[in-house]
């Protein structure tokens, strides 16, 4: 990481915490691509629309793998408890979402020890309920996150391109920097040489001046 792109992160970072921790919700969509063996956070977050509003929510999650035509009910969370409801996923899901409320925004989990067969859809789904002063109403929101294991990391085009997009500005900028340099120095010191031939002009002039008046002086003596 060059000094530019840690300087861009931690100044979006800073910018996001302190968002966050105003209580503002944003709905990050999930990575996509898990690695084989490594751990994986299933990104899925729900904002309230009013944010104001008291309320409490319950996550579900359902999966269906690659190849499957059903969606198999995996795991919940509710009252701050989670409760993994499938044997492929025993002791491998953690809870990531929000933390010791029950008015959930955050819904997120965590796959332990990723498998090739975790590779499919999964749904997660927000059943909320707002607390108005004299009612209440109930919402829910679904969201599918299709994920694609991989034997090792890959980085994304985009990624790659706004990389290469940086060292050719960068590359770029210096050399106009040194063209300009190049530039202002052949301008001063053709400016100097001028100022150099015009003082000694004036010099000579002085002097053989100078000489005249000596000349002056000695014929008046
Ligand atoms: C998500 O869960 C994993 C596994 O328990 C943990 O290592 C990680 O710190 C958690 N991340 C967040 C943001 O809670
Ligand atoms: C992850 O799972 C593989 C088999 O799928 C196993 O060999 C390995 O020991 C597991 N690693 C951990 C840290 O549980
Ligand atoms: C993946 O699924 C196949 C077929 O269901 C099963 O035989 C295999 O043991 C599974 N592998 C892991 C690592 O869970
Ligand atoms: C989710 O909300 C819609 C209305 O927005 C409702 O029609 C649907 O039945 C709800 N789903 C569940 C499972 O409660």
């Amino acid at each position: 990481m060059s000094a530019v792109q840690l300087l861009w992160a931690s100044l979006v970072l800073g910018a996001m915490s302190a968002l966050l921790s105003d209580g503002a919700c944003v709905e990050v969509d999930s990575d996509t691509e898990a690695v084989v063996h490594g751990g994986f956070k299933l990104g899925c977050i729900s904002c309230k629309m009013r944010g104001e509003v008291e309320a409490s929510a319950t996550v579900d999650w359902w999966f269906m793998a690659k190849g499957e035509e059903d969606f198999t009910h995996i795991y919940s969370y509710a009252d701050m408890v989670g409760t993994v409801t499938d044997e492929r996923f025993v002791d491998r899901l953690d809870w990531n979402g929000s933390k010791k409320t029950v008015d959930l925004q955050d819904g997120s989990i965590y796959i332990l020890n990723v498998t090739f067969n975790d590779t499919g859809t999964y749904r997660c789904y927000f059943d909320r309920m707002l607390n108005f002063e004299h009612y209440e109403y109930r919402t829910n929101t679904t969201k599918f996150i299709t994920i694609n294991v991989v034997a090792k990391a890959t980085r994304g085009m985009a990624s790659i391109l706004s990389e290469v997009m940086m060292y050719v500005s960068i590359i770029g900028l210096q050399l106009w920097l040194l063209v300009e340099m190049v530039y202002c120095y052949r301008k001063i010191s053709a400016a100097g040489e001028e100022a150099l031939r015009e003082s000694a002009a004036e010099y000579l002039a002085i002097t053989s001046e100078s000489k005249d008046n000596c000349a002056g002086v000695a014929v008046a003596e």
